[in-house]
């Protein structure tokens, strides 16, 4: 069925809200994700004090939780937890009795408190929580000193988004709710530490003197899962006036000249979306293991190092995350359902970054490449799966089983078909600035966005009406209409993927190093994603290609992964340990992930990446080694006794 022309709806709210999840199966009232119901109560502030122990590896943590109440004779109150051990619990200062639920396979165990005292509608109590979290808290990845570059000192970071927070704080963990927070974090005094917020000086630890406490401010309203935290022997350098880079000391100077551009692109950013209210913005750079390739934590975004491509031509990376600041933590997604209006306006957001800064056929090469991802995620997950629909149901489905490129291009090339609607990149631009400005420091659905969007353009609400949003949002599989994308710079790729694909052995002298050589590192990497598309290619021709282009000797990570991949797919037997060495020598799980399932799916060396997973999973990041665990279908409670 096809969605038409949405009448009036005189309907009041709850009927309308229902009427919607009967057909979308979506619940507008709560968070699928989360036992902390937000129509309740809200935090508005939490005031944190972390321990962070390196030898237990567990942070003693203390939390003050200011909270409203959003009704009267309010008393009870539900946050979300995770494996944490709880000590006490108080509420202004008295105690308050507390229990922990059932725990739920992804949502964690909802810690329940009653107040020793009621509350009315528009009050705020202060909720203090003590506890202490798990050596295997999702949230956190505890490094030894061998794990790190420098060899001596451990390193802890934290990864929040999606649902992870609650393995750290206790905390009603729904990206519906922004409140501001103030930390101080105690660490041994080798250690520097650094959160998503603004630094607000440091002093020796008066409980012990071997450790120093750091503390920090974040004064704008922001989500749970931007709460984020790194201790490490770190060092930082300037990069602009807003900016420092932040790593280990071995990474400090490379880091520093991939990320030169940040300026640019957040003036350019700037321009485009409005002000950039956080204050600062650093870019640190993780250990290997970091599970993505970059996290959009507010004044400090995080990077995996295979950004580091030595010639920029990753920075694409920092642009998406500067892009955040005003998509996704201005903005944010009001649950896990509506992820796709972070990260596709973010990429819509990217996209012009690369317009302003490179060209318009540029920003239409990354389209190509974006739609090209889509069908790889559509093909993996199954042209049928409602996971791949641009606003699935998430009932009873964990948002990093759900993870995947749909959100990004579905959503991008829904906001590139309605710019060519509705008159051009300027146009569509002047609309996502001011849904920006409009929902600033709040959470929305993709209901509010739509109601936005038929407000902003009412003079061409016959157009909108024309878009098949049933399908665009509601249906699984490639998007209802495919977008014309200038193919100027696809081309020389296009090209000399179809020589690949087409010659026959005694064609394969006819390829030349210079037809790599000609073509940027953006292009290589298109070329090889085409040649992924394809059915394998014969192993005289992989064998070839390496011959003429040395693809073994690109270090650059994104064309690396194509590349072993490609390999693996054509049963070359020497990739195979080249590939599983990409797989455990950095943890992004967009590279990680597909190499190991590439190897297992050839049949000979299952055992082998079975064991190679196996010998890593102790030292690898708690989600990715369960992601992987599941990949290569290794039992979960075989697993839990390793
Ligand atoms: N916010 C995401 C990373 C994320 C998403 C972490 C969901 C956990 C759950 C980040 O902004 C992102 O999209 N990173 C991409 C960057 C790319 C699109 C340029 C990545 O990690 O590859
Ligand atoms: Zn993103």
């Amino acid at each position: 069925m096809r969605a038409q022309r949405v009448p009036v709806d005189y309907r009041p709210r709850s009927a309308r809200l229902s009427s919607l999840s009967a057909v979308t199966g979506l619940n507008v009232m709560s968070d699928p994700c989360s036992f902390s119901s937000f129509t309740r109560c809200v935090t508005k502030h939490l005031n944190l004090h972390l321990h962070l122990d390196f030898d237990r590896h567990v942070i003693r943590g203390r939390v003050a939780l200011t909270v409203e109440a959003l009704e009267d004779r309010f008393s009870t109150l539900t946050l979300d937890s995770s494996d944490l051990s709880v000590v006490s619990v108080t509420a202004n200062g008295q105690p308050a009795r507390f229990s922990l639920g059932p725990k739920h396979s992804f949502k964690g165990t909802p810690l329940e408190i009653t107040l020793p005292f009621d509350l009315s509608r528009g009050q705020h109590v202060i909720v203090e929580v003590t506890y202490e979290t798990s050596p295997s808290a999702t949230a956190l990845q505890w490094l030894t000193p061998e794990q790190t570059a420098g060899k001596k000192h451990p390193y802890l970071f934290s990864q929040c988004q999606a649902h992870h927070c609650r393995s750290m704080i206790p905390c009603q963990d729904t990206p519906s709710i922004k409140h501001t927070y103030y930390a101080q974090v105690s660490v041994p005094k080798d250690l520097v530490a650094v959160m998503s917020a603004v630094r607000d000086g440091q002093e020796v630890d008066l409980q012990d003197s071997g450790r120093i406490i750091y503390r920090f401010r974040q004064t704008v309203p922001m989500p749970s899962y931007l709460i984020a935290i790194v201790a490490g022997a770190l060092e930082s350098r300037e990069i602009g006036p807003r900016s420092r880079v932040w790593s280990e000391k071995e990474f400090v100077e490379k880091a520093a000249f991939e990320f030169s551009e940040t300026e640019a692109m957040l003036k350019t950013a700037e321009e485009l979306a409005g002000p950039y209210v956080w204050g600062q913005y650093d870019v640190l750079v993780l250990p290997p293991s970091f599970p993505y390739g970059g996290m959009e934590n507010p004044c400090l975004t995080f990077a995996t190092p295979t950004v580091l491509a030595g010639d920029k031509s990753l920075s694409g990376v920092i642009a998406h995350e500067i892009s955040h600041s005003w998509t996704g933590n201005l903005v944010t997604n009001k649950t896990w359902e509506h992820f796709w209006l972070n990260e596709g306006h973010t990429v819509y957001l990217e996209r012009m970054i690369g317009r302003c800064l490179e060209s318009e056929q540029f920003r239409q090469f990354k389209a190509i490449g974006g739609w090209k991802d889509l069908q790889d995620s559509v093909n993996t997950f199954g042209a049928n799966n409602p996971l791949t629909n641009l606003v699935p149901s998430l009932q009873d489905v964990s948002p990093d089983d759900a993870f995947s490129a749909v959100p990004y291009e579905k959503g991008f090339a829904l906001l590139y078909h309605l710019e060519e609607q509705l008159g051009g990149p300027e146009v569509f631009m002047g609309f996502v600035k001011s849904y920006i400005q409009r929902f600033a420091y709040s959470s929305v659905t993709t209901e509010e966005w739509k109601n936005y969007l038929f407000a902003y353009f009412k003079d061409k609400v016959d157009i909108l009406n024309k878009v098949d949003w049933n399908a665009w949002m509601f249906t699984p599989g490639m998007p209802p209409v495919k977008p014309q994308y200038d193919t100027t710079m696809a081309d020389a790729c296009n090209a000399l993927s179809q020589r690949w694909l087409q010659a026959k052995d005694q064609d394969l002298n006819s390829f030349k190093q210079s037809d790599v050589k000609s073509l940027s590192s953006h292009q290589v990497i298109e070329f090889l994603s085409l040649l992924l598309q394809e059915d394998p290619l014969p192993l005289t021709h992989v064998k070839k290609m390496q011959e003429v282009y040395d693809l073994n000797a690109y270090m650059n990570a994104e064309i690396r992964f194509r590349w072993l991949r490609l390999c693996v797919r054509s049963r070359w037997e020497e990739a195979v340990p080249l590939a599983l060495k990409m797989a455990t020598d950095q943890g992004r799980m967009k590279f990680t992930r597909p190499l190991f399932r590439e190897v297992f799916n050839f049949e000979k060396f299952r055992d082998e990446a079975l064991r190679v997973f196996l010998a890593h999973r102790a030292g690898m990041h708690p989600v990715t080694s369960g992601l992987v665990s599941k990949d290569l279908k290794v039992d979960v409670s075989n697993a839990a006794s390793q």
